[in-house]
Parts: structure tokens; sequence; C-alpha cells
């Protein structure tokens, strides 16, 4: 089985190159930062604010999450609906930053990800995978970027979107979740030791790819 964990903070590139690579290697792609976004959604969607942990865990027995694949694209159904759509906009953000601090919501959607990687070949990106979810991971990489840089990406996929927000927002909204995601109590973000750091500031994603499967072909030698 090939499990190959992807880690670092928001906009560091983590998705664009983890579906390169599960694409290369011919395996499938499971964005955790997705899953976290749907478990926001459903507590949004029951009227429960993100933070409050009693509130969040006397729904969360209700939440039935089921990841499909159609046409090779990653599908999150909550409780029969298809969540996918609405997971990207941009106060899922925040809100997928304050649910997934919440122990109650890690500890679910982590058995999730271990089911999952135990019966499939895949690339997982987040935060905790390579420490938390998966540290018998054959292959760890943490990725990260300026966060100047990551702003500018997530702006301009943010306006190609037809979204209106400045850069500013956007570098506020990332620097907030840098420091929520690397603070919380259960399983912050951070780079496991056995894990290869890359830099993606002043590479393109074709290079960064590139470097992470040859990186992961040497290791299964
Ligand atoms: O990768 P993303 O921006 O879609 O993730 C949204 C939020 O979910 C992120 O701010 C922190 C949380 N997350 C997490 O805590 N652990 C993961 N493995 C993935 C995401």
């Amino acid at each position: 089985m090939i499990n190959i964990a992807i880690d670092g903070p928001a906009g560091a590139g983590k998705s664009t190159i983890a579906k390169a690579v599960a694409k290369r290697l011919g395996i499938i792609y499971l964005d955790t930062g997705a899953m976290y976004r749907s478990v926001a959604y459903y507590v949004l969607k029951h009227g429960v604010s993100v933070s409050d942990e009693k509130g969040v865990q006397g729904i969360l027995g209700g939440l039935v999450m089921d990841i499909r694949y159609e046409d090779g694209a990653q599908q999150i159904y909550v409780c029969g609906e298809n969540v996918t759509p609405y997971l990207r906009e941009p106060h899922m953000s925040k809100a997928a930053s304050d649910v997934s601090a919440l122990p109650a919501v890690r500890y679910k959607m982590v058995e999730l990800q271990r089911e999952f990687a135990a019966s499939h070949d895949v690339v997982l990106d987040g935060r905790d995978i390579g420490t938390f979810v998966l540290p018998e991971a054959n292959c760890k990489f943490y990725m990260t970027a300026s966060p100047e840089e990551r702003a500018e990406r997530r702006h301009k996929e943010l306006v190609e979107k037809g979204g209106a927000c400045t850069l500013q927002e956007v570098l506020d909204d990332i620097n907030k979740r840098d420091y929520n995601d690397s603070h919380r109590a259960v399983a912050p973000l951070r780079q496991a030791d056995d894990a290869v750091y890359i830099d993606t500031t002043d590479m393109t994603p074709e290079e960064v790819t590139e470097l992470v499967v040859r990186t992961v072909s040497e290791k299964r030698k």
C-alpha cells in the first residue's frame, strides 16, 4: 500500500501537487481539508457555532460522511447531500479551521482517514497526516511557502472564481489560520521529523510535482 502524506499551511500548493502526484502515480487523492470543511458546513447548517464544543459534540453523532470519486474528482456527501460545491466559499476556510480544533471532530475525521488509507493507495494532504493520522506513512512531505506568496496564490484563485476580496484580507486570513492550525491542542500543524521539507515559494507546480514523484520512487526502491 502506498500512503503519501503532504502536510503544510494554507495556500502552500498542497492540493495542486497532491492531485498531480496522484495522477502521475495512478492512485487516489484524499483532500482531508475538504473533510473538515464538510464538518463546518454540517455544523453551520444545524445553526450551531463552529467553536461551540458541546453544541458540535451534540450533533456529531448524526454526521454521516461518504467520500466518493466521480469522473476522478473527490465528492463529499454529508447525510446524502453532495456538499462539495459549497466547501471553497471564503467563510468556510475559517469555519473549518475553527471546527478542526475540536478534539471530537478530529478523532472522527482521523478514524475515517485511517480507514481510507488502509484500503487504498493514496496521496493525502492536510496538517497532521505525517505526524498523527499516518505516522507510518511511507513518504512524507512538508510543503510551505512565504505567507505573502501563499496569500497571492489564494487571492489569484479567488479572483479567478469571481471573488471580490483584497490581497490584504487573504493575507490576514492566512495568518489567522496559520496561528490557529499550529496552536491547537490536538495534532497541531508541524513538520514530521521524517518529512521532506519543500519550500515552494520560487518553484513552479511542475517542479514540485517532479520532486515529489522522484522522491517517492526513490523511497519505494
Ligand atoms: O487545507 P484546507 O485549507 O482545505 O483546510 C481547511 C482547514 O481544515 C484548515 O485551516 C485546518 C483544517 N485541517 C486540519 O486541521 N487537518 C487536516 N488534516 C486538514 C485540514
